[in-house]
């Protein structure tokens, strides 16, 4: 894949695709900055090498149409501020204003494109809404990794019209951190998956069979699995439907000699409120109408030990719903096992980031990735598209 190193960007418009998809508060404040910091590297060294910057982004789903709510402008102030220059927001991502305005900046010049989602184009890898977001610019650069999976306009179809492509510094670090841990790691290798679906995650897990020495399993998605064992599991949440391909899934995996670990024990809670009364019980002991909302201490103390020998360590996913206090002990424990390993490790997925940075470990880790769906997409050993639409050049 072509870096953004290999194209003289001096002089040219240079149009670099990023994920600034970050949280806001209801007074539209932004929460985390992370995704910002992530590609600064990248926009700095358009700037640095004098060419003129164009950025453009989606921010959450407005469906096609204008939500002010969803506006990229306080993003452009908060990136102002970290680059310590001044930041233009664009009135929207095309037209023949956007164009006006792009062709009268100059070399170390940036303006913020209004976000691409208000545009139904974006979403429909639309071609014409692809060849206007690829006139503003002389070279495309994706640098939005976290987005990359989706097949969209401004990362996929948008690169068969821009004269020159390539990928940006965050998009092949994600990749190379990934594959350093997947295609030839130092073992063992250990997987841990959590978070509510196993329908999104059974796909990893069967992907990452014949590479990973060892399978951790947590958060909701540990019922079905525990089910599959014909262990009762209260009211838990339940796949019904792939509870027999999450068994067969576990007896393929221990036939091959991975080991598969599951909770031993959970703290359980009649209902999900974070003032409902919970208590800790053994996971084959989980009264009728109780629910398992995080993992207990036992199956913290197991893990922990599980991840002891381990080298290569790619978590996604955490351990039960963590947002609640009464909750949270569970992956709370997991973030602090897998920063003491003395292993390379690798953690994807919003909600794992959130924890392991509300930890106050992020340090700990060897990388954090940028990216929920798109690491996901990797774990399940698929191409993300935008980076196929740069492979194909
Ligand atoms: C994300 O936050 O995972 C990315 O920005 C993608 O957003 P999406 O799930 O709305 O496509």
């Amino acid at each position: 894949m072509r870096s953004i190193k290999d194209l003289d960007v001096s002089g040219k418009k240079v149009l670099v695709r990023v994920d600034f998809n970050v949280p806001m508060d209801e007074h539209q404040n932004i929460t985390d900055d992370t995704r910002i910091r992530a590609v600064l590297s990248t926009l700095r060294y358009v700037l640095d090498n004098k060419g003129v910057l164009i950025i453009m982004s989606h921010m959450g789903r407005p469906k096609g149409s204008a939500v002010p709510e969803l506006s990229l402008a306080p993003v452009a102030k908060r990136l102002g501020r970290l680059l310590q220059q001044d930041v233009r927001m664009a009135e929207d991502c095309i037209g023949p204003e956007v164009k006006k305005r792009v062709d009268g900046m100059k070399a170390g010049e940036i303006l913020l494109l209004e976000n691409l989602r208000f545009h139904p184009g974006e979403k429909a890898n639309d071609d014409e809404f692809a060849r206007e977001l690829a006139s503003l610019c002389d070279i495309y650069i994706n640098n939005a990794f976290a987005v990359s999976h989706r097949e969209h306009a401004s990362v996929a179809a948008i690169t068969k019209f821009a004269p020159r492509s390539a990928a940006g510094f965050l998009l092949i670090k994600e990749l190379q951190y990934f594959h350093e841990a997947m295609d030839n790691p130092r073992r063992p290798l250990v997987a841990i998956l959590g978070g509510a679906k196993v329908s999104g995650k059974l796909g990893a897990v069967k992907n990452m069979m014949n590479r990973v020495n060892k399978f951790i399993i947590g958060g909701a998605m540990a019922n079905t699995f525990l089910k599959s064992q014909g262990i009762d599991i209260g009211k838990s949440k339940v796949e019904e439907d792939l509870i027999e391909e999450a068994g067969e899934t576990m007896k393929q995996a221990l036939k091959e000699g991975i080991k598969f670990y599951l909770p031993v024990d959970a703290v359980v809670a009649r209902e999900i409120d974070p003032k409902a009364e919970s208590k800790i019980v053994p996971i084959q002991e989980i009264p009728e109408d109780w629910m398992a909302l995080d993992i207990g201490p036992a199956s913290s103390r197991l893990f922990a030990e599980v991840l002891d020998d381990a080298k290569t360590i790619i978590w996604n996913g955490p351990m039960g719903i963590f947002e609640m206090d009464a909750f949270s002990r569970g992956t709370v424990s997991m973030v602090h096992s897998v920063a003491n390993s003395y292993a390379l490790t690798i953690v994807g997925g919003g909600d794992t980031d959130v924890a392991v940075h509300s930890a106050g470990q992020s340090d700990r880790f060897s990388y954090i990735s940028t990216g929920g769906g798109a690491f996901l997409y990797l774990m399940e050993g698929k191409t993300l598209p935008g980076v196929a639409a740069l492979d194909n050049l």
